[in-house]
Formats: C-alpha cells, structure tokens, sequence
C-alpha cells in the first residue's frame, strides 16, 4: 500500500466509504458493506490509540481482518502524538490499507480527555500526531474532522496546516462541534475548503445513497455514508437498488452468522440492533423485529428469518414497501461519538 492510495482511487471516480460508526462498523459490518457494495473503502470504528499499544488484547482482537474487508481503514482517537505513531505501526501490520485520526468527536467525555472535537482547537499537536504518523508508516493516513468549533471559518487554514504536516486525505463532517448531529449537514465551507487542497477531500453527514451523495459531490472526491446504511447496505449502490426480501433475509443471516462466529454469544447480542433495522414495510414486520430484539443465538435468527419465508412466500421476490428508502435521522438526544 502506498501514500498516493487516495489520488489514485480519486482519479478512478468518486470515493464511496462508509463511515466510521462506533458500535457498529466491526468486521461483520464491514464485510456486509464489502460483500454487498464491493467498491465501497470501509472505515472501522474508532479505537484508542493508547488501548491499541498499551493492551495487546485489543489490538489482537480488533486488527485482524477478512483480505475482502480491504480497502479498510482503522480509524483512532486519542492526543498523545508518540501513542498514535505506535497505534499506526500495529495498524500498517495487520495490513489495513489506511490508518484515520479521529478530530471531530464532540462526545463530552471525548472533547474533555482532549480527543476527538479537541484536536480543532489544539492545533499544534493535530499537527504533531499527523506528522509523527506520516512519517512512521508507508501507509496513508487520513483525518476525519469537522467545519470547526463554532463555525467555519478556520477550516480551511486547519486542513492545510493538516495537508503540509503529511494527511493524505480529508473527510469533513458538514457540521461544527457545537451542531454535535443537530441541525442539516452543510458543504458549501467542504467545496471551498476542497479550493485550497491538492489532496483529496471527502464530505460526509445526512447522505442517504449513493445516488444523493453523487448530487451533492460538487467538487470533492467522495462522500461517507453512516447512519443510512443501517440494515441498508444497499445504499453504496448506485441507482437507488432495492433489494428483494429474499435478499434483505440472505444479507441478515450471513450478517447475523459472521457476527457469532466472530464474537460468540456477544455477537448474537449485538446482532438484535442490526439486525432489526433491515425489516420494513411489509405485513406483521412489528412482530419480527420484537423476536428480533430477544435473539440469543444463530438458531434463533435463523428461526425467525425462516418464519418470515414461510409465512410470505409470495413476497420473497418482491421488494418490500420501504426497503433501503432512505429514513430520516432526527437530531441525537444522546450524541454519539464521531
Ligand atoms: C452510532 C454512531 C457512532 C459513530 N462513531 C464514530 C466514530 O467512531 N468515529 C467517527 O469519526 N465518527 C463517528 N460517527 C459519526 C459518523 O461517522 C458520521 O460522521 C455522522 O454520523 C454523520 O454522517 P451520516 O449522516 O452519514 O450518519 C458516529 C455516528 C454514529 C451515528
């Protein structure tokens, strides 16, 4: 893998990546995304860079992955630049394409330990971290911030500060720190910040598929998906695809499977939220996704997606009233990390 990674898949088209999401892009996840939308960079949830090189534990838990995940980036937070340099050489060694720098958490307790939203503000040592992994590892590293802290006007002068220390790409979440997830998603500061940039530059925040995502790119290289492609890894598609329900229940059971088989009786569990999210718009879809919510293991998914074709033989090649239709994500009361 090289530094010019991102120039090179820029110059092929528009970058599709989904976006990092804690609590949700894990392997299993990635791999969904991957077998479903095979051009679509995926970015891992964020870890700590401090957790990555002080617990071997999590980094032998987390680092390994599927050579199909690959374009994968691990993305890492933390504010101690020699930690991120570490974290990055156990990242390039696991084989990952990229390694991502979390500047734009505005989660309190994130921004408080000086991570996150807080490397905005800390200038110098965003600077540092960048600089220290650019110069470790042979592999690209990227930053995902924000407009800014309260408004955009210092953005364009932080990402080129970025750019000169070594950041190979950009992505942009078109919100402040202060929006945390309220309010629209805007990319006019994104298009003009894109102006003074020879590196590629990517916008993310209420994209709802590909299709939408092409119509806002303006002038950037790529747009990140997050929040839309739950149960919906369709949306990396282009052409608003809509899958069957007989696709819908195939994607939930490899899903469903890869997550046991990944992580045990913890998998099943975590599966409940994901996999409740891909059943809409048909006939007693209330009652299976109550099932779901209560499943323990593989059998148990696999009995419930089995009732659903026997019960709605007729609808297996149909495509469900609002399958993969975009859904709208209102403003977080709880703001998760970013
Ligand atoms: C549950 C959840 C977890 C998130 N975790 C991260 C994270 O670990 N790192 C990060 O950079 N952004 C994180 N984000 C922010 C997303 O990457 C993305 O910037 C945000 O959701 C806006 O994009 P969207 O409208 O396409 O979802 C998270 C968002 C959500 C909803």
């Amino acid at each position: 893998m090289n530094k010019n990674f991102w120039k090179d898949l820029a110059a092929k088209g528009p970058i599709v990546a989904l976006a990092p999401m804690d609590g949700y892009t894990d392997g299993p996840y990635r791999l969904t995304v991957r077998k479903t939308a095979p051009s679509t960079v995926v970015f891992s949830e964020f870890y700590s860079a401090d957790g990555l090189v002080r617990s071997k534990h999590l980094a032998k838990e987390v680092l390994p992955h599927d050579g199909i995940e690959r374009p994968l980036v691990f993305q890492i937070f933390g504010k101690d630049p020699e930690m991120f340099r570490e974290a990055a050489k156990l990242i390039e060694a696991s084989g990952a394409t990229g390694v991502d720098i979390n500047m734009g958490c505005p989660a309190k307790k994130v921004v408080k330990s000086g991570h996150g939203s807080s490397l905005m503000i800390n200038r110098d040592t965003a600077f540092r971290i960048v600089e220290e992994m650019a110069k470790a590892v042979k592999i690209p590293v990227s930053v995902k911030t924000r407009l800014g802290w309260a408004d955009d006007s210092l953005l364009v002068e932080f990402c080129q500060g970025l750019q000169n220390a070594g950041a190979d790409l950009i992505t942009v979440h078109g919100r402040t720190y202060q929006q945390a997830f309220w309010g629209k998603a805007d990319f006019t500061g994104i298009y003009e910040l894109k102006r003074h940039l020879s590196i590629p530059v990517l916008c993310n925040g209420d994209i709802t598929d590909y299709d939408d995502g092409i119509s806002k790119l303006g002038n950037l290289d790529g747009f990140m998906i997050g929040r839309a492609s739950f149960g919906n890894p369709w949306c990396f598609l282009p052409g608003k695809y809509r899958p069957t329900l007989g696709e819908i229940l195939e994607t939930m059971d490899s899903h469903g499977a890869l997550l046991v088989e990944k992580k045990g009786r913890k998998g099943a569990l975590e599966a409940r939220k994901h996999l409740v999210e891909y059943l809409h718009g048909f006939p007693g879809v209330k009652n299976y996704r109550t099932r779901l919510v209560s499943v323990e293991n593989i059998e148990d998914i696999r009995t419930i997606l089995d009732d659903i074709r026997k019960d709605w033989p007729e609808l297996l090649d149909k495509v469900p009233d609002g399958s993969a239709i975009p859904r709208k994500f209102e403003g977080i009361e709880n703001c998760p990390t970013d």
